[in-house]
């Protein structure tokens, strides 16, 4: 069975989408069969990956509300052999309301999962800057969190309201939903305040925090309208070589 991941933090612009898309693209390049799901109204993983959003028949919209087989929905070989994508588009934004008056709500995306994970040795869940309905069922669908903290003031600002989410979560829906890791992201190594920052988080979580720190570059901001990971985009930059790393990290935690 694939390892699932959930790419979450509520707080918005926080490297979620870069990490997702650049994990998935490098574990598929490695050899490693991945699937990515965007959970995200906002679509950026799927544009992020050249995915044209207006072409679209079908989205994540339709799995989750209309119960369309997720297999139905998934765009295979994308960019690379052996990364898969379900894409999300604005469709999406409306299905947290339909999704309430199922009695079974938190459960949709893992169950819509079931039938496809064993094709799989990693999927990764791009969740919205929320914990709402859809990262209730991220976080459900999952076997554990990955959470991109970015390098700056107010850093761990929501986490303990999203460690207790995710508490609730395990006693409830996911008992055996664990935290795989903390990035942190967007690091700029010539402040002072980055690397307090990395030593706050490393205090807070430990060895949780992944050893590869991903520094701020251009280059991974200017990938997603190319329609590109980074290592596609760019791949002798810094950006490139640390979610190379990180890419190692995740395969170094096992199953
Ligand atoms: N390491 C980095 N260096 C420079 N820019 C970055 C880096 N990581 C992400 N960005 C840029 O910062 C912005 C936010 O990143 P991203 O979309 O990955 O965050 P997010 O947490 O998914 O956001 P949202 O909460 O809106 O879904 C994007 O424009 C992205 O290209
Ligand atoms: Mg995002």
């Amino acid at each position: 069975m694939a390892k699932t991941l959930a790419v979450v933090n509520q707080k918005g612009g926080v490297g979620k989408t870069t990490t997702a898309v650049n994990l998935a693209a490098n574990l598929a390049a490695l050899g490693q069969r991945t699937l990515l799901i965007d959970c995200d109204p906002q679509g950026n993983a799927t544009s992020g990956l050249g995915i044209e959003k207006s072409k679209l028949e079908y989205d994540l919209y339709d799995v989750l509300v209309d119960g369309l087989a997720l297999g139905d929905v998934v765009r295979a070989d994308v960019l690379f052999p052996g990364l898969d994508v379900v894409p999300s588009t604005l469709n999406l934004a409306g299905a947290e309301m339909e999704m309430y008056q199922d009695l079974a709500r938190e459960t949709i995306l893992k169950k819509a999962l079931r039938p496809v994970a064993a094709l799989y040795e990693y999927v990764f869940l791009d969740a919205p800057p929320s914990l709402g309905l859809l990262t209730l069922n991220v976080l459900t669908a999952a076997d554990s969190v990955l959470i991109p903290i970015q390098a700056e003031y107010y850093a761990l600002e929501g986490i303990s309201q999203l460690m207790n989410v995710v508490e609730r979560v395990r006693g409830h829906l996911n008992p055996k939903l664990g935290i795989a890791m903390v990035v942190m992201t967007m690091h700029d190594e010539r402040m002072n305040l980055s690397r307090q920052v990395v030593a706050e988080v490393r205090a807070y979580f430990g060895d949780l925090v992944a050893q590869t720190v991903v520094p701020r570059n251009v280059r991974l901001s200017e990938a997603p309208s190319f329609g590109q990971p980074i290592s596609l985009y760019d791949p002798k930059s810094k950006g490139a070589q640390a979610y190379a790393d990180l890419a190692q990290e995740v395969i170094a935690l096992g199953k």
